[in-house]
């Protein structure tokens, strides 16, 4: 095998991802499923990741399963990871995808709505983890990578719930780095505006929101899922052996919106 393909090699290896049935979740399970990976998808909407699930195991030969599980329900997650092992045997890595946030004025929340953002952005993570560990341990080049955002790395008021949580995925993230090296490594993708459809417009932006947004940005488009994508594939991948705990930023430019010249 040509030395460059070996390391996107990932036939034998059973990649696991949450918000599997989402834009960017989707498209990930597709990409591993092309390198060859057998995939675990998993989210709280059976019908369309059982779907996702079918259509990519018949697009790519690789073999793909679609698995209901409540992401804010620990037990659920526990049953998910029981039920990877059994179909597959193994995990070898851990797409912490799964969230969603939507903007709220600064003093707009309450408890309930901070708690649930950190339950579905934060804590679910921290779980399927949690259960993850003992079968990514015994695995080469075992690796967790997470759907971090922009909003939990900069001071974002009007998305006050979701960048909190995401802040704290992040840190949290990297503690896991810290701690479980060498055995498994960790890192966060730091995702700036994505199009991910109707999820975009459900979360409170309007079009003329979006194509404010896309002008800000040094590549002046907003990401695909494909673009997310390539950085879980390159976090996953053999290339990135040497690669835990940092913050990859999938922003097309976008953190330096204040500095492009005018
Ligand atoms: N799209 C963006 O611009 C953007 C930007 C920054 C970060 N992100 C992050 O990327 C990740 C994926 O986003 P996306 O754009 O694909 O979103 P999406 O809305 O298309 O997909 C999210 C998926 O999560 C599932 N889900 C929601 N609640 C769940 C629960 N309780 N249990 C299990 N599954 C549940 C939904 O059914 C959906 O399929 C998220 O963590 C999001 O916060 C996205």
């Amino acid at each position: 095998m040509n030395p460059a393909n070996e390391l996107y090699d990932f036939s034998g290896k059973v990649i696991l991802i949450t918000g599997a049935a989402g834009a960017i979740g989707s498209e990930a399970a597709r990409q591993f499923a092309m390198l060859g990976a057998n995939v675990a998808l998993t989210d709280i909407n059976e019908e369309k990741v059982k779907a996702v699930a079918a259509k990519i195991q018949q697009e790519t030969g690789s073999e793909c399963i679609g698995i209901k599980a409540d992401a804010t329900n620990e037990a659920d997650l526990k049953s998910l990871v029981e039920q990877v092992v059994a179909k597959f045997g193994k995990i070898s890595g851990l797409v912490n995808n799964v969230g969603w946030g939507k903007a709220t004025p600064l003093w707009g929340s309450d408890t309930e709505a901070m708690v649930a953002s950190y339950k579905l952005n934060t804590i679910s993570a921290y779980n399927v983890t949690k259960y993850c560990m003992p079968y990514l341990r015994k695995e080469p080049n075992a690796s967790v990578v997470f759907s971090g955002s922009m909003v939990g790395v900069t001071p974002s008021p009007e998305f006050i719930e979701y960048s909190t949580a995401k802040a704290g995925l992040i840190n949290m993230a990297h503690s896991m780095a810290v701690a479980s090296g060498p055995e498994v490594r960790f890192n966060v993708v730091v995702i700036g505006s994505v199009d991910n459809g109707d999820a975009t417009l459900e979360a409170g932006y309007d079009p003329a929101m979006l194509k404010k947004i896309s002008d800000a940005i040094v590549m002046k488009r907003r990401g695909t899922p494909a673009d997310i994508a390539h950085a879980f594939v390159f976090l996953m991948s053999n290339a990135a052996s040497w690669i835990t705990g940092i913050n990859l930023m999938m922003d097309g430019g976008g953190m330096y919106e204040s500095k492009m010249p005018s």
